[in-house]
């Protein structure tokens, strides 16, 4: 399984000069068909899993998402090194100050990956080198997207859940043929979000697509937590508390604005000016808060016995299905409407670690046991049938490889 995975890594690694950025580049493309670019957090999860294959050239991924960050902070969701600019590419950027990366952003996994370098490879020289920049990232995601101080950060697109079609956002895209309208839904709020500047208060004001995102937010409490933890590591004891402080925050936010007591559950938040609204529908997403080390015991506990483990919801086969198997647009299949019911590997590395750190052994265990069944016997692909376990989507795909990061000794 290392073999596989460092050898996977190493294929889908794209280097060379960009004439776009006029820079060169090394980075490792989520899937040389599907996806060749460099995308956000499929570049973290592949620091992860390249930190106990190839150390230094986990740092490289890391070094190439920091070589675009803006002098504000910012840090894209998709970078053009190569290649012709794809259509979406251009409706998905600020064409006209920066062509060459998307304006949007991805979950914020990054201090997570840098922790999970540093872990295994004590490298104070990198530590140091890249804080400063994940001090900016993080000031920037507080100023642009919770400048309310909520403790919980906004997104304005679906893509930048990392989620594309999840059944979450089927209200936002509006109808057609009493179906959700993705394509034209998602277009007007991108053609919006252009005529915005990708302005996040003018975005925020026009109020198409304003979420509280649950797996964006747990996500972000986690990484805090990380920030605090690097921050140690330099002998900065002030930024430490203060980051730990703020990831409390992030938890105690999710608990009071996005859980539902009636359904034991966890929802995105739609904000539209003053009238704000759970997205009831259950997904992946709402199992997230899982991930987050401070969530209290009978949250865990509801979660774990009413949603986890329910056949009729995420316990299928080969869990953790993106959509639960009872919401209306669950369907298991590949697709082209992607997160709508199959098991990604990316959200089982996030439940597995949230479950050990909660003490959660043997649900953790069984999830494991099974998401290293689906990677063994049907390869390194996007997604997984959650009944069957057959692969599905891009093949030779990336941060499928995070199962390394799931076991120590032999698989
Ligand atoms: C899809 C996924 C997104 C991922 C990208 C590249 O758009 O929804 O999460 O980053 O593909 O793998």
């Amino acid at each position: 399984m290392l073999r596989a995975a460092e050898n996977l890594l190493l294929a889908n690694r794209r280097r060379g000069f960009s004439r776009r950025l006029s820079q060169p580049f090394s980075y490792t493309c989520p899937s040389p068909t599907a996806y060749p670019f460099q995308w956000f957090w499929d570049s973290c999860f592949h620091a992860v899993a390249l930190s106990r294959l190839a150390p230094a050239a986990a740092k490289r991924e890391i070094w190439s998402l920091l070589s675009v960050q803006r002098p504000d902070g910012f840090l894209p969701h998709v970078i053009f090194w190569q290649g012709r600019l794809p259509s979406w590419g251009r409706l998905e950027s600020n064409a006209a100050v920066s062509p060459h990366f998307t304006a949007q952003l991805q979950p914020p996994v990054l201090a997570l990956a840098v922790s999970a370098i540093v872990r295994r490879d004590e490298d104070r020289g990198f530590l140091t080198a890249v804080f400063p920049r994940l001090v900016a990232y993080h000031r920037y995601l507080k100023r642009a997207r919770d400048p309310e101080r909520s403790g919980l950060l906004t997104i304005f697109q679906s893509r930048e859940s990392g989620l594309d079609f999840s059944p979450q956002y089927d209200e936002l895209w509006g109808e057609r043929n009493g179906r959700p309208d993705f394509v034209a839904g998602s277009d007007a709020i991108f053609r919006s979000h252009q005529q915005a500047g990708w302005d996040p208060a003018k975005m925020r004001r026009a109020g198409l697509f304003v979420v509280k995102d649950v797996l964006f937010n747990a996500i972000y409490g986690e990484a805090l937590r990380a920030m605090s933890r690097l921050a140690l590591m330099l002998g900065r004891r002030g930024q430490a508390r203060r980051f730990s402080t703020a990831a409390a925050k992030v938890t105690h936010a999710l608990e009071r604005r996005c859980w539902s007591a009636e359904d034991d559950m966890f929802y995105s938040l739609r904000v539209r000016g003053r009238d704000k609204r759970l997205l009831k529908r259950k997904t992946v997403a709402s199992l997230m808060p899982l991930f987050l080390q401070d969530l209290p015991k009978p949250k865990v506990k509801a979660l774990v016995e009413r949603h986890v483990l329910n056949k009729d919801e995420f316990w299928t086969p080969f869990p953790v299905p993106s959509t639960a198997v009872d919401d209306p647009a669950f369907n298991p299949r590949p697709s082209r409407w992607i997160w709508r019911g199959p098991t990604w590997i990316n959200t089982n590395w996030f439940l597995i670690k949230g479950l050990l750190a909660h003490g959660e052994k043997s649900v953790a265990a069984a999830i494991r046991e099974r998401t290293l069944r689906l990677v063994r016997k049907h390869g390194f692909r996007e997604y997984y049938h959650p009944f069957t376990g057959e692969g599905g989507g891009a093949k030779g795909f990336g941060w499928s490889a995070l199962v390394v990061d799931l076991f120590d000794g032999k698989p």
